[in-house]
C-alpha cells in the first residue's frame, strides 16, 4: 500500500539532506510539486535537489519568468508559478515542452496550476512547524516510479 513519507526537520540543512537525497535519486523525465506558504522553504529543498543534480549554478526562484533552466547531471526546469494570473501562461509557455522532457521539473507552488499537472508526480508539502526553524515535510509519490524513488529514500 502506498504510504506518505512524513519528516520533521528542526533547521533548513536538515531540509537540503532530504533536498540532495531526491536530486541524486533523479534519473531524468521527474515532476516534483513544491507546495506550502511564502518561506516554507521550497526554495531552499529546490536549490539543495539541485545540488544533488551537479548542478554548480546558484538557483533563485524565477520571478520575471516563470521557469529558470539549469543544466547539470540532468537539465532542470524550475518553474515558480506564484505570479502567474491563468493556466493561459503555462500554455504560452509551452510548458508541455518541459514537463514531457528528459529533464527535471520543479514547479513551485504547483497548487496553483493543479489541473495541467501530469497525474504522476511527486508532490512535497512544506509545512511550518512549532517553532521558526521546524518543518513538517509530507512527500507523496502517484505512479509507480515515484512510489519506489520515496521507498528508496529510505527514510
Ligand atoms: N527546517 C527548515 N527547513 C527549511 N527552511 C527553513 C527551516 N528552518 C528555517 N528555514 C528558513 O526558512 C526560509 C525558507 O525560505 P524559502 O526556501 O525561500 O521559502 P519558499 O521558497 O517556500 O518561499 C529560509 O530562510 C530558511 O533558512
Ligand atoms: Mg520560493
Amino acid at each position: 500500500m502506498k504510504k506518505l513519507l512524513k519528516i520533521s526537520t528542526k533547521s533548513p540543512e536538515e531540509t537540503e539532506e532530504i533536498g540532495y537525497n531526491i536530486g541524486k535519486s533523479l534519473s531524468g523525465g521527474e515532476i516534483i510539486c513544491m507546495v506550502g506558504d511564502l518561506g516554507a522553504g521550497k526554495t531552499t529543498m529546490t536549490k539543495s535537489l539541485a545540488r544533488g543534480l551537479e548542478i554548480e549554478d546558484y538557483i533563485t526562484s524565477p520571478t520575471f519568468t516563470i521557469v529558470n533552466e539549469y543544466e547539470g547531471r540532468l537539465k532542470l526546469y524550475h518553474f515558480d508559478v506564484y505570479r502567474i494570473g491563468d493556466v493561459e501562461e503555462m500554455y504560452d509557455l509551452g510548458y508541455e515542452e518541459y514537463f514531457y522532457s528528459d529533464g527535471v521539473c520543479i514547479i513551485e507552488w504547483s497548487n496553483l496550476i493543479e489541473d495541467i499537472l501530469p497525474k504522476e508526480r511527486i508532490t512535497i508539502e512544506i509545512k511550518r512547524g512549532i517553532d521558526d526553524n521546524t518543518r513538517d515535510i509530507i512527500i507523496d509519490g502517484t505512479g509507480q516510479k515515484y512510489e519506489d524513488l520515496i521507498k528508496e529514500l529510505n527514510y
